[in-house]
């Protein structure tokens, strides 16, 4: 049945690795920049915990099913979704759920490297003691000063998209394996650190208690919108990224229990980075935790630059978001390029200068969105929100409602048993359950009324 043949770019030297690619994949700017601040502006506890909900209803179900799909192609989310169809004797039409994958993470890597060149950036803003005792206003402009300065974005972007490339054309056991299992341990000790820190300079307790204080009439239908599209931004789901990584998976490692150990990890981080943020942010008079995507930008530097040592925590902080963004998007990179590598038969080094030199380019638009291009807009967004509220708003939930009903109704049975192997009678009809039905109708349900909420 060729179920078992391994594909052309190698595996993982172990499921640990594969554990730690994805967490790495899934920790990036959605935990650290993006969670805290679309929690603050849609009343704290109340998003939390239907965040919370999706992760475990629709966001673990769906990221096993990306990657049984792609552990048994073992190929580029594209041609191992073309595979799956094939066999089962589909419709052809469902291989769109590959290619929309990759489009989204291609899309998503664009404005993905433009964000973390700020976080590099502030490393050495921080660094250079600058924003010593600086206030509100001053940090403002000190972030306004970056964004408007598009040479001094395009070359972090740029230096970031290199950096990218360097572990990705090592390929999958000497560049991603290595990387991500000398980051990932990093990450944490540094996120411990700041923890510790947080705790015991910050104001800890606030933080608690607007992470975990339910004041539901703050959440609309768009805030249950965004909880569900940061579930599946934060997981690396629905763009080729996690397929791709499940076909470098060892066979005898068991897909539910593995699945929920990164779901687990990608959350705690999520929730920890948060109290870290808002413990800082209450510590220091005059700052909102409802103050959007600038949250980490401008507020965390006043805070940083008040208390004493916080410079250095700061720095550190900075290096701790960067790698997280480096090991996403790595991710990212790679289903695209795996999938240039099969389709043009070429090898993993060009294959990387064309994919990362097109999202290069692609990023530019964002980058300009922030200075020259600020005032054209798509649907009233900008060309950077536009990518934002696309990929992760639209694209991402059409294609998770696409892999739950591919995964629930039409994929062979005998490719699910084979994969699920060593999953109890129990867990498996669980898992199925929500696939066919749970996860298919709420993304349906959020989606429609999300987006309704959101134009009308
Ligand atoms: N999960 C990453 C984050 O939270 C973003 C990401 C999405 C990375 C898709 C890779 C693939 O930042």
């Amino acid at each position: 049945m060729g179920l078992q043949q391994k594909g052309m770019h190698g595996a993982w030297a172990s499921r640990w690795t594969f554990i730690m690619a994805a967490t790495g994949s899934a920790v990036g700017l959605g935990n650290m920049w993006k969670f805290p601040y679309v929690a603050g502006s849609n009343g704290g506890g109340a998003f939390v915990l239907t965040y919370l909900g999706c992760i475990l209803l629709i966001g673990v179900p769906v990221m096993m099913a990306e990657v049984l799909i792609g552990r048994h192609g073992r190929q580029s989310p594209i041609n191992s979704m073309r595979e799956a169809v094939t066999d089962s004797g589909a419709n052809s039409r469902w291989q769109v759920v590959g290619w929309l994958g990759v489009l989204a993470g291609m899309l998503i890597l664009s404005f993905y490297s433009v964000i973390a060149g700020w976080a590099l950036d502030y490393i050495f803003l921080i660094s250079s003691g600058d924003l010593q005792g600086i206030n509100g206003a001053a940090a403002s402009a000190k972030f306004s000063e970056l964004l408007s300065d598009p040479s001094r974005l395009i070359m972090w972007q740029s230096i970031f998209m290199v950096l990218c490339v360097i572990v990705v054309v090592g390929g999958v056991k000497k560049g991603l394996g290595i990387a991500v299992e000398t980051l990932m341990p990093l990450l944490f000790l540094m996120l411990l650190l700041l923890l510790v820190f947080s705790i015991l300079k910050g104001n800890f307790s606030a933080a608690v208690s607007f992470l975990f204080s339910f004041d539901f009439d703050a959440l609309t239908w768009r805030g249950v919108l965004e909880a569900m599209g940061q579930a599946f931004f934060t997981l690396s789901i629905g763009m080729g990224a996690i397929m791709a990584y499940g076909a470098y998976m060892p066979q005898n490692a068991n897909i539910g229990k593995t699945i929920l150990i990164v779901a687990l990890f990608d959350s705690s981080v999520a929730i920890i980075s948060g109290l870290i943020i808002f413990s800082i942010v209450f510590a220091t008079p005059g700052i909102e935790p409802t103050e959007g995507p600038g949250l980490m930008f401008i507020s965390l530097p006043v805070a940083f630059g008040s208390m004493p040592g916080g410079l250095l925590i700061g720095a550190i902080f900075f290096v701790l978001v960067s790698i997280a963004a480096w090991s996403s998007a790595i991710s990212l990179l790679e289903p695209c390029v795996a999938w240039l590598m099969e389709a043009k038969n070429i090898g993993r080094a060009r294959a990387n200068i064309v994919i990362a030199g097109t999202a290069w380019v692609l990023g530019l638009g964002s980058v300009f969105s922030f200075n020259i291009w600020a005032d054209y807009k798509i649907a009233g967004f900008t060309f950077f929100d536009f990518l934002d509220f696309l990929t992760a708003n639209i694209m991402l939930p059409i294609s998770g409602l696409l892999i739950t009903l591919f995964v629930g109704f039409v994929l062979k049975k005998d490719v699910i048993n084979f994969e699920m192997e060593g999953t109890s009678k129990e867990v498996l009809a669980l898992w199925q359950v929500t696939i066919r039905y749970i996860a298919p109708v709420a993304i349906a349900v959020v989606f429609v009324m999300g987006v309704y909420d959101k134009f009308f």
